[in-house]
């Protein structure tokens, strides 16, 4: 017979929810998060955030180099009266003297939300088969929901007064990275129109657009993959990626020359997408080769608010996962075990 679990912690939760993608959360989900995002941000304004993850920690795994997703996320559990451990693959054993579900299964007794940037998308498949806590992707090589939740409440933040974000067209400037494939299926989730905009030879993998099809027979949202600059005059927002990421060195020459000069974005390109128009980047940015300097401080550029926004999103986030799990102690409770503890120690 199967001893029964010691565990002071509820290994069996009710209706558990990861974020892998934000094309599996529905609209109202998104909503409810940039509603939770709208108060966390005016509370940070006022030095006034809710102490909503008190003594809670999030378990951050990093197998690769990040600035924005792990000092957000490590700021937004602070602010919220929590904590975060960062964990590379050279503190913890994951995937080489230990397997990722024992991993999934230990991190899980321990903390209260784990958020993992894997370099192989199995190792976050396998987490959320395993983990009794929410997992949270933090970049794989498929999707990139943290930034991406970022990326919709800056847009929803400077769009014109009396715009929905479904009367948006996003134009994506460059090669089928992570960050274009995550935005192709968040923005047709949300009812928008994206455009890839870049030579042929990088665009869109069919898969991609397969899923991307019966996204919008749902949403009524819309893509169109393009090597025509041009195409840029119907957009209200143009997004910025690296043209090469860091395991591509050897491919640099060759994507800088299929890449530039023409998918640059710089002053003149923006000025040719509709009046208004935003430019977003991800960050980081190599000011000399996706984006001008120029381009990068113009006047239309929100990139940095956008970075922020990263750590706006990571408090919702942080909150939103876990708040059904997280049992607030009453002071009678409280008093009871603080009692308890102390009249022992005092017979030691
Ligand atoms: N945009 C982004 O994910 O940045 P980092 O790699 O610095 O986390």
């Amino acid at each position: 017979m199967k001893q029964p679990s010691s565990s002071a912690t509820e290994l069996k939760k009710k209706d558990l929810k990861h974020m892998v993608s934000m094309k599996d959360f529905t609209k109202e989900e998104t909503d409810e998060m940039f509603e939770l995002m709208d108060i966390l941000k005016d509370a940070r304004r006022e030095n006034a955030v809710p102490q909503l993850f008190k003594n809670k920690t999030v378990a951050m795994i990093f197998e690769a180099g990040s600035t924005r997703t792990r000092v957000s996320f490590e700021a937004a559990a602070t602010l919220l009266g929590g904590h975060a451990q960062f964990l590379s693959p050279r503190d913890i054993h994951l995937g080489a003297k230990e397997s990722i579900e024992d991993t999934a299964r230990v991190l899980s007794r321990m903390t209260d939300i784990i958020m993992a940037r894997t370099n192989n998308p199995e190792t976050i498949d396998e987490l959320t088969k395993h983990a009794t806590v929410p997992v949270i992707n933090g970049l794989d090589t498929r999707y990139h929901p943290t930034q991406m939740l970022a990326d919709l409440y800056t847009i929803k933040e400077h769009m014109p007064a009396g715009k929905n974000l479904q009367d948006l067209t996003l134009a994506f400037m460059g090669d089928a990275t992570d960050v274009c494939r995550s935005l192709l299926l968040t923005c047709t989730k949300y009812g928008m129109k994206f455009k890839q905009i870049g030579p042929q030879k990088y665009h869109m993998e069919q898969e991609w657009l397969d899923i991307a099809d019966e996204i919008c027979e749902e949403t009524g949202g819309s893509y169109e993959i393009t090597d025509d600059v041009e195409q840029v005059k119907e957009c209200d927002v143009v997004y910025g990626d690296s043209f090469y990421w860091t395991t591509q060195l050897e491919e640099k020459d060759e994507r800088l020359a299929a890449f530039m000069p023409d998918y640059v974005i710089t002053d003149e390109l923006m000025k040719k997408a509709k009046p208004g128009a935003l430019l977003l980047h991800c960050l980081p940015a190599n000011d000399q080769e996706e984006v001008t300097r120029e381009a990068l401080e113009g006047p239309y550029s929100v990139a940095f608010d956008e970075a922020e926004n990263r750590l706006t999103a990571q408090m919702a986030i942080l909150v939103y996962f876990t708040h059904k799990y997280i049992k607030e102690p009453d002071r009678e409770t409280l008093d009871h075990f603080e009692n308890k503890a102390k009249s022992f120690l005092k017979k030691l």
